[in-house]
């Protein structure tokens, strides 16, 4: 059985297609990265309008990889959030069209459901219950994902999502929008204790903050201007990343331990982190615990996850009506 994904949630036009649950056949991205660029950020407008304009040649381009034709897919899924609702739309609305024109069901799929689900694709199917991380531009929560495939959140953060953090100190250290793989590249040369940069809420709850520490990061970038001192913008990466990192890990593995699972799920596109690989490799390893991460291209948005979410959700026997709506806040847990 082959379904197409479509993804839409933000910035990425992707399109996957997936063979009977676990088997890739094309994960196609149309990146919208250089219009964003001279904003600093993803706008949203803009988004939409490209989506648009990239939807049904990604899709082409999709079959094409996968040595497929339109009328050999058997079902179509699209995220039906959460995410920004322009650019949602566009998604959700090409599916449908697709669903309707040939006489195939439609399956709205949850985006960070589909983040979790991506790692079917190179892992095989997961084996729940399992804690998971997921960390992306908009959301940072560890959720236990329980024996009969729902979520239950443990912990989210109370203000930015990592991966906006990452964005908002790579943009006012000069770096490249999205700033979280620059990070991840400059703080390899730097020295991950060289500042002394917060961590925050280390108290016994799972959940986050990550605020207070992209102002520590600024006011020592501003107090070292006015000193006359020129910043190691390698060592302020590498130690902001280390504060970010170490709350993900702690945080993540005492959810493991309270909860009694041995196996933990990273997922989203700050899962593409080198140093939080790397960290969540060791610590697993030195506890006995299952560690499993998608490749870096199936951990940042992508229409493969989608695919494989949606075969799940179609396996199980549940499908969407065509009047599916795009909902920018839909939940993980509840
Ligand atoms: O999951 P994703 O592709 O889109 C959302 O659902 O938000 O995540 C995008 C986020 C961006 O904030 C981006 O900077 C971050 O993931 N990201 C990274 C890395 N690669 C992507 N953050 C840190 N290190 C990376 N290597
Ligand atoms: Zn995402």
């Amino acid at each position: 059985m082959l379904v197409l994904g479509i993804e839409t949630s933000c910035d990425e036009t992707a399109v996957g297609i997936v063979e009977d649950r676990f088997t890739l056949q094309a994960n196609v991205i149309a990146s919208q990265v250089e219009l964003h660029a001279p904003y600093g950020g993803v706008v949203p407008e803009v988004a939409a309008r490209a989506h648009l304009d990239q939807m049904l040649p990604t899709v082409e381009t999709a079959l094409a990889h996968a040595g497929a034709r339109i009328g050999d897919i058997d079902a179509v899924a699209v995220t039906s959030g959460p995410g920004l609702m322009g650019a949602l739309l566009v998604g959700v609305s090409a599916a449908k069209g697709i669903a309707l024109a040939h006489d195939i069901p439609l399956v709205g799929v949850n985006h960070l459901r589909a983040h979790v689900e991506a790692s079917q694709l190179e892992h095989g199917e997961l084996e729940p219950p399992l804690v998971a991380l997921v960390v992306s531009g908009g959301h940072t929560s560890i959720v236990v994902m329980e024996p009969d495939g729902g979520f239950r959140q443990l912990g989210s953060t109370i203000d930015d999502a990592a991966g906006e953090a990452f964005d908002k100190i790579a943009r006012f250290i000069g770096l490249d929008f999205p700033g979280g793989p620059e990070i991840d590249r400059l703080a390899r040369g730097g020295d991950p204790e060289a500042y002394a940069f917060p961590r925050a809420l280390m108290d016994a709850s799972y959940d986050m903050s990550l605020s207070g520490l992209k102002t520590a990061v600024i006011r020592e970038l501003r107090r070292m201007e006015a000193a006359g001192v020129e910043p190691d913008l390698a060592d302020v990466a590498a130690s902001f990343q280390e504060a970010i990192v170490d709350v993900q890990v702690l945080k993540t593995l005492r959810a493991a331990a309270d909860e009694g699972l041995d196996q933990v799920v990273l997922a989203g596109g700050v899962a593409a982190n080198s140093r939080l690989r790397e960290r969540f490799t060791q610590e697993c390893d030195v506890n006995g615990q299952r560690l499993i991460i998608p490749s870096v291209p199936l951990c940042t948005d992508n229409g493969a996850m989608v695919a494989a979410s949606g075969s799940n959700l179609l396996a199980a026997g549940v499908t969407s009506e065509l009047c599916l709506a795009a909902d920018p806040n839909l939940a993980l847990a509840g």
